[in-house]
Formats: C-alpha cells, structure tokens, sequence
C-alpha cells in the first residue's frame, strides 16, 4: 500500500467513522441521529428494492451481491465513462482532484428508474473518509425522495458512519438508515463473503427491530487498564496498520461469542499529531481464528 494512500486512511481514520463492529458478532447496529427506518415494512423480502453501488477493486461488489441476494434485490452497478486508473496512486490523486473541484466522474448509467423502486441499498468504497465520488454522480441524476436508503459499505480502517451521516444530509427527504461496513481485508479473507452474510442477517435483524447505536454500546465494562493479554490481543488486530501510529491507553470489553473490545487510543499518522481514537477489536472463540480489527473510528 502507498504511503500517499495509507495517510489518506490514517486521515479517514481520524474523521471518518464506521463499521460494524457489534455486527460481526452478533451485536447491534443503529443510526444515531433519525428514528430507526421501518424497513420490515418498506423492504421485506417481495418489496421493490434495487442495490446500486460502485466498486473499483471489488470488495463491494462482494458485498453488493450479499445485499442482492438477502433482500432479493435488483442489482444496478454504477460504471464510469472513464474508468479509474489502476494503481492506489494515481487513484487518490484522481479522487482527490474531483473531490477538489467538485467535478463528480462521468457515468455511463447514472439515471435509474427510482420510480419503480421504494428501498435502494446504496454501496460503495470509503475514499478519502466517505463514498467515493461516483456516488455523487449518481445522487444528483436521481430523486431518492421518499426512498429508503439503506447505505453499505467496505473500506481500509473505516468510514460507516462518516459517509452514512453525509448521506443523511445530502438526502434529507430520503429516510436514510443506519449503515453496513466492513473492511476490505475482513470480506477478501477467506470465508469473508459468508461471514458478511452473517453479519448483514444481523444487520437486518437491526434495522427491524429499530436498534440505536447508543444501545449498541450498552453492554461494554467500564474503561479500565490493559492487562497483558489485551495488549496481546491489541498487538495481533493491528499487526497491519502501523501507520496509524496507535497506542492503546485503556480498554472496555463486551463478551459475545468470543470478545469485543474497545480500546481508547492514542493516534499519531505518520508521527501526525497525536488525536485520540477507538479501535473495535474482536477476538473469537479459542481455535476459530486470530483477533480482527473491525474499525478504527471516533
Ligand atoms: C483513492 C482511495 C481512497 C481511499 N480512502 C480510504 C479512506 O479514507 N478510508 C478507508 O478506510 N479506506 C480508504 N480506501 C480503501 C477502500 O475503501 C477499500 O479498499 C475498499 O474496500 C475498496 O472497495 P472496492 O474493492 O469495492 O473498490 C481508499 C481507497 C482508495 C483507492
């Protein structure tokens, strides 16, 4: 991974939010600031639902297909006039200039037939803290007034939350719901795409009986200090993101089905200033594999 691009994720990792950390474990997920959508109504399993996204490497395209296949959903994959460049390069210089000049990519399908729709799952890649540009693209070709949007997402370290709320105040006439993410490197891994199926089931279940994210955080012990073996378990989650420069200063625990873990740190990018940060960690249950990293988020 590029220097250029794993500073854009440290970046994103300090502003942008995300994941799915209780939902990997069976937890619950929620938006924070709207009433929970009614999606057992709006979106069971006969409704009108389409899946639109955007997918550069294909990670979300894996995910789109778990939505598709949940919610039996038609699918309407957003293609650029150009595609982008192949290398993480060029790519974030590419993203970063239309992020710049607000001059959102050209897509070969950006109009949909809404009206025939009442629930969109809306996915894409987390760039530079939020969706990646063709999502604009694609919000400004059509009305999703009165939808419900239900967004989805993979990144590098996180960017749930951050996107879903830009989302909220891009379509304030669409009831907008909480969102799914999770990384990239969770969903490539083997047995990935089953465990987003899991995880998305989760999701649901979530979103039908209306959960909150406050009420996700229930549960968790106070902060208290490391003991050895969380930093144990810390130092195995992280093993790939040196360059966010963590440093666990306390942590809280939730058992589940193995372990959630939320550990208070402190961040310094590329020996950036120092902010401070939550890393979601969860362990499994002895021999059913080693601690992830869910997200890094404030
Ligand atoms: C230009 C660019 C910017 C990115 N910015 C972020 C970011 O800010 N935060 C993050 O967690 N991941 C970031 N990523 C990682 C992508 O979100 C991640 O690789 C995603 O899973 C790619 O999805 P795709 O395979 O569907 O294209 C970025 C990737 C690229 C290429």
């Amino acid at each position: 991974m590029s220097r250029s691009l794993k500073f854009s994720l440290a970046l994103s990792a300090v502003f942008a939010a995300s994941a799915m950390f209780s939902a990997c474990n069976k937890q619950e997920v929620a938006q924070s600031k709207t009433q929970p959508a009614p999606i057992a109504e709006v979106a069971p399993q006969q409704s009108k639902s389409v899946v639109v996204y955007f997918s550069q490497t294909g990670a979300t395209k894996k995910l789109a297909q778990v939505f598709k296949e949940a919610r039996n959903a038609d699918e309407f994959e957003l293609q650029l006039v150009k595609p982008l460049p192949s290398t993480y390069d060029s790519t974030i210089a590419e993203v970063r200039a239309e992020r710049e000049s607000k001059q959102w990519p050209a897509l070969v399908n950006a109009k949909l037939d809404v009206d025939k729709y009442d629930t969109v799952f809306l996915g894409y890649p987390i760039m530079f803290g939020t969706f990646t540009t063709p999502i604009y693209t694609f919000l400004e070709a059509n009305d999703l007034s009165g939808k419900v949007v239900v967004p989805f997402c993979t990144y590098g370290s996180g960017g749930r939350k951050a996107s879903a709320n830009e989302l909220k105040t891009l379509e304030p006439n669409a009831n907008v719901t909480l969102a799914y993410g999770i990384s990239n490197k969770r969903i490539n891994a083997e047995g990935g795409v089953e465990k987003a199926k899991e995880e998305v089931a989760t999701f649901f279940a979530n979103l039908e009986t209306g959960k909150t994210e406050e009420m996700l955080m229930g549960g968790f012990s106070e902060q208290r200090s490391l003991t050895a073996e969380d930093s144990a378990v810390f130092a195995a989650a992280t093993k790939d993101y040196a360059y966010l420069g963590l440093k666990p200063l306390s942590v809280s625990s939730q058992v589940v089905a193995g372990m959630n873990y939320l550990f208070v740190c402190e961040m310094k990018a590329f020996g950036g200033p120092a902010t401070q940060t939550n890393v979601k960690i969860f362990k499994p249950l002895p021999g059913r594999g080693e601690p992830e990293m869910i997200v890094v988020e404030k």
